[in-house]
Parts: C-alpha cells; structure tokens; sequence
C-alpha cells in the first residue's frame, strides 16, 4: 500500500494582495522575498543568525548558530544568553513604556489595559513572590487559570527567573491537571478561585484541590481572586496572590540564560493518546515567535493585534504573548466564550478595540457562519486589515465567508501551519506578496524545508497527497518530550529517517502551495482510493445547508471503508430525510460517485478536544458500533 493520497477537491479561486495592502507591508516586493528566502535556504545559519540579532537583544552573543547532538536533538545559537522576558518586557520601557501592552476583556464586561510599565511592575514583583515560594531554575511551576492578564504575568515571571511554565487549559478536568502536574513534577502551582465561561463561574480551585490529592510534588498553590466563588484555603500551601504581592518589592533584576535554556513545557495530545510534555527552550523559540509575527503579522507600532486562542494552547504562547509582546505590540485578551452574552461578541470586541489584526480558529469562523452575517453586520469592523487563521484546514466555503463578511473583502487571509512542536507558523502567506486560496496555507516560511513524501521519504509530484515533513532543523523547534527521549525519535523522527515527521498529510500544487489534508490517521480507504476525510467535510460544507461536517470511514466488507459523515446544519435549517439524501448526493457529484456517503447523520453537535478539533477517534468508534474508549480527557462535551 502506498501513502499517495487522491486529491478530489478542487480549489481554484486565487486573491493576490490588494495593492493598498502591499504599499505599506513590512514585505513588499517580490525581489526582496525571493532574495531573503534564497538567503534563508542557501546559508541557513548565517540568515538565523542576522535575524537573530536582528529582533532580540543578547546578552552574549552565540558561538556557534546550529548544533546537531545526538538521538534527533538540534540546538540553536549554543554559548549566546538572553532572558525572554526582559525581552518581552524591559527593552520596550524606555520607548513604549506608556504604550498599552494588554487589552483586557472579562467575559462579565469589565476592561482593564496595562502598559508595559504596569506588565513590568507586575511581572518583577511575581518573580520576587516565586523566588520566595522557593521557585528555582528549572522548577516547573503549573498555571491553571483563566485569561487574565495575571496568566500572562505568571508565565513571563516564571520567564524571567528561568523557571518553566506549564500552562493547562482551565477547562482540563482534575484528572487531566494531575495527569500533567505529576508528569511535570510541578512544584508550584498557581490559579484562581475560578474563572468566567458561558455566564458561569469555572470552580477551578476545587479542581485543584482534587488534583492535589495525588500529586506529591507540589509545595505551594498561589490563588488570583476574579470570582469571589468560596473556596477552601489549606493553611502552608495556598496563599492569595494578593497577600503575596503586596509585599514584594517591585525590583528585580533578571539574570541571562543560555539560550537552551528550557522556557516551557506545554502538553498536547492533539487528538488521540497519551498527553506528551512538548518542551521549547529560549532563544529560538523567541526568535520564531517574534520573527513571524512581524513577517506573516506585517504588524505595525499602532495595531491592535488579537488572538482569539487560550494561553492553554501553544498559539496563545507563541501569539497572545512571547510574539506579540516582544515585538512590542498591543494584544487584547477575552477571557470568555465568543457567543456570551450573544454571537455578536467577538465584533463588539472587535469594534471597541478597534482590532487591526484578527487570528482565530476554523471551528470558531464555522460556528459564527452557521449563526448567520446579521451578527458580524451589526458592528463597526472596519478597524480590521489582516485577519488569520490556525487550528485545522479550513474549509474554503469559510474561507470565503471570513474574507467577505468579516474582512470586508479589503483584508488578506493568513491561514498558518503550525503544530505545538513547532513552536511557530511553519507554512504561511506573506500578506504582502503571496497570492491566497481559500484552503491553503501556501509556502513555506523563511528557512523552512518542507515537503511531500511518501513512506519511503522520496518527494512526491504535485498534486500527489503524502506525507508533510520537514527537512532541515528550524530554531523554534521542540526540544524534546519532557522526561521521554525514547517517544520523541520514535514519534518525531523514525518515520522518514533524518526528517521531521508533523504526522499531517498534505499535498503540493504546481505552484508550490501546500494544502494540508488534516492528519495521516484521517485518511479514509474506500475501494483502494485514499481519500482525506477533510476534502469530503469541505464538499459538504460548501452546501448552502451546511455548517459543520466530521467524515469517519467505517470498515465495509466491500468498499474497505466507507464514509460515514455527521453533519450540522445551519441556523433555521429543517432536518429532513430528503436533506439526507440531497447532502449525499451533493458529495458524489462534487467529488464522484466514489465518495458518496454511506451513511449520513444530522445533528447538534460534534464531539471535539477543548481546542476545537474534531475528535474522529469517537466518531469512528460511534460510526462502527465499537466502546468508545482511550483518554477522553480533552473532549469538550
Ligand atoms: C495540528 C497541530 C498550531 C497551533 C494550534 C494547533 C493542524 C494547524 C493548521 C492549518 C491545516 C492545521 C495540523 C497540525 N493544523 N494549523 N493552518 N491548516 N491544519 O496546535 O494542537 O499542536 O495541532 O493542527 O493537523 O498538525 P496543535
């Protein structure tokens, strides 16, 4: 059996950059794109290394750019040393001290904006209050919060004392927090009495105090008060972060780390098996981060940059907080559900903040297109001028719809790849040079070989479905599976020897445009052709009924596996058997008769992980008759 994978959605729709856009991007011509990526391939290290004094400040300069050790380990700009917060923070002080560096939204309504004066202030007297918990270097200290600005303070304190943050999604369950605060070995945990979701107030210290029950290496629980739920303190572990600000001095000097230095560790099971602890280290996670922010972000001194994702998940790492702030920009934060108190919410964020910049998620464009225009309609969004996606592939028919409803048709589309382990945006447009298509992340950014293989690791023609790795090490890299070596080859780099395996499956087009197909384990055998169940969800997501739709294969005695497609329909739309058949119908004449579902079911909802994506694992079990069984620690409802 070969990997090659039959494409059978065509996409053809291309926009080129608006050339107002163009004018004023921080990449604008062509020569120079093609002169800096032709540097970045041709001399990797001597690019890495321009960039890297560049966009962050040193405090030693490196001695050697690139380091390959042993068992699939790389490290980047060994013997230099810097402190990623100081970083983020301190080197704005002098020319952006006044400028605001958070813009904070309670999910109850409530605004808070903090300059990076304040962030600093905030920040070195968190460092100060960790030291004296007894946080080291090296320490993990485990964040379990909502997002507030203090998440964002916690994470650069423990930055700043060279302590590694964990972040876990406050809506992880206890077993799921124990489950990372004893792989971790986390020694402080910090969090908050609870936190504002969908109108109601999160318990989350309860869920710490159940995890506590089993976790012996936890000294000492720092509590933010933010909903005033009653809760139970245990006297020589939780203290109140406000106790213990209060008395810490808003001094501190912060010491340079080598720039492997390990930042954070952050858990992602994606959408099946054990949770693994991803690990970046500093100095190239830093650079990656910052660097695509101000190429695929064309950010500017006066945007209002807003990723919509949750500090839990490593794109509110990468572009809620190390990115944005160390490129000393201005970031809004909402700490709650886009559709409280109404769908209107994210626009009237979006109007009253006067966002310039817009990132969000796939599942969360597809839940305001099935809500309908009049609520997007009904605020002011001319602020906008780039809009991003991230997440899963995009269906085209959301692509359009964010395009036009959204940006106004004035705003280019960057959709990035990327995965936790990456650290950063590995395939994205450039706004200013790249032309788009709805359902492509496009090229490859600077410096990065990616490709299209089949199981043997040979390069694939166009338009031929394989394998997506990449070929040569890039600095915002994972530098391990925190305390499993062993899984790490295995998972990262047995599949292809000497490549990255991302576990995506993807196809090139003749214009060198990627298309990402969704991951290798969604690929649906029927009848000897390979299809990716994600071409077969945009087919029926480009029916004028449809807003969501998850494709499992089922195994049929004939066919290998059939198709087995759950589906939820717009606002207002009738459930009806002659929809069924309709839906089924509109598959096999968009894609072939090959591609008919077998089975079609509507309904309300789709079971997903916490981050949006589609958790297929249960579907399918659903879909053949089979116990649903595995972690389910990440599913949403
Ligand atoms: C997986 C990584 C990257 C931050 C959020 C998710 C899928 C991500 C895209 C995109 C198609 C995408 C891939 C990837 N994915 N972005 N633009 N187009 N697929 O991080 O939880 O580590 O998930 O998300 O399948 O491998 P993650």
């Amino acid at each position: 059996m070969t990997i090659s994978i039959d494409q059978v959605l065509r996409e053809d729709r291309s926009f080129p950059p608006s050339s107002e856009f163009s004018s004023q991007a921080n990449l604008q011509s062509e020569e120079d794109y093609k002169r800096l990526w032709n540097f970045a391939k041709d001399e990797p290290e001597t690019f890495w290394a321009e960039q890297a004094s560049k966009y962050l400040k040193w405090e030693k300069t490196w001695d050697q750019v690139l380091v390959e050790k042993e068992n699939c380990h790389f490290e980047w700009f060994v013997g230099g040393t810097l402190n990623a917060c100081t970083n983020c923070v301190d080197r704005h002080l002098k020319d952006r001290g006044d400028k605001t560096a958070i813009l904070w939204e309670g999910e109850p309504g409530e605004t808070r904006a903090l300059t990076y004066r304040d962030l600093h202030k905030e920040i070195c007297k968190f460092a100060n209050v960790l030291t004296k918990l007894g946080v080291s270097e090296r320490d993990v200290v485990t964040i379990y919060m909502p997002m507030v600005p203090e998440l964002l303070i916690a994470m650069l304190a423990c930055a700043r004392i060279g302590a590694m943050h964990n972040v876990v999604f406050a809506g992880f369950s206890a077993q799921a927090l124990q489950e990372r605060i004893n792989n971790s070995r986390t020694k402080v945990v910090v969090t908050a009495d609870g936190g504002f979701r969908k109108g109601k107030s999160l318990p989350l210290k309860a869920t710490v105090d159940e995890s506590l029950k089993q976790a012996d290496t936890v000294e000492k629980v720092v509590v933010l008060k933010r909903t005033n739920a009653e809760i139970s303190m245990t006297a020589g572990r939780d203290f109140w972060w406000m106790d213990l600000m209060e008395k810490a001095s808003e001094h501190h000097k912060a010491k340079a780390f080598d720039a492997e230095h390990p930042l954070f560790l952050l858990y992602t099971s994606g959408s099946t098996g054990k949770p693994k602890g991803i690990l970046h280290t500093t100095g190239g996670y830093l650079l990656g981060a910052t660097f695509s922010m101000q190429m695929i972000f064309d950010l500017k001194e006066e945007d209002i940059f807003w990723c919509t994702a949750d500090a839990g998940w490593v794109t509110g790492h990468s572009y809620v907080t190390y990115g944005p702030l160390s490129a000393g920009a201005t970031v809004v934060i909402y700490e709650g559900s886009p559709n409280f108190p109404d769908f209107g919410r994210f626009w009237k964020i979006v109007e009253k903040h006067k966002v310039s910049i817009l990132y969000t998620a796939p599942t969360a464009i597809r839940a305001f297109m099935r809500e309908g225009k009049k609520w997007p309609e009904s605020y002011d969004l001319s602020s906008l001028r780039l809009l991003g996606t991230v997440g899963e592939p995009i269906n085209p028919e959301a692509w359009i719809w964010y395009r036009e409803v959204i940006g106004g048709k004035r705003c280019p589309i960057v959709d990035t790849w990327w995965q936790t382990e990456t650290g950063g945006i590995l395939i994205a447009p450039l706004p200013g040079i790249s032309a788009t298509h709805p359902g492509s992340a496009s090229v490859p950014f600077f410096g990065v070989v990616a490709e299209v293989v089949d199981e043997k690791g040979k390069a694939l023609p166009p338009n031929k479905g394989g394998f997506l790795v990449i070929r040569k090490p890039w600095p915002n890299m994972l530098r391990g599976i925190y305390g499993d070596g062993k899984r790490y080859r295995e998972q990262y780099w047995s599949q292809i020897p000497g490549s990255y395996f991302t576990g995506d499956s993807a196809r090139r087009d003749a214009e060198g445009n990627f298309w990402i197909m969704g991951r290798v384990d969604d690929v649906i055998n029927v009848s000897g052709h390979r299809l990716s169940t994600m071409e077969i969800e945009s087919s029926l997501v480009s029916h004028t009924a449809v807003a969501e739709a998850a494709v499992v294969g089922k195994p049929d005695p004939i066919k290998g596996e059939a198709l087995s497609c759950f589906v939820i329909l717009k606002d207002g739309q009738k459930k009806s058997e002659g929809l069924v058949e309709e839906l089924k119908q509109h598959v096999a004449l968009q894609i072939g008769a090959l591609a008919r579902p077998s089975e079609l079911c509507l309904v309300d909802s789709l079971p997903k992980t916490r981050s949006g994506k589609i958790m297929r694992r249960v579907l399918r079990a659903l879909a053949s008759g089979e116990k649903i069984s595995g972690d389910l620690s990440t599913l949403e409802d």
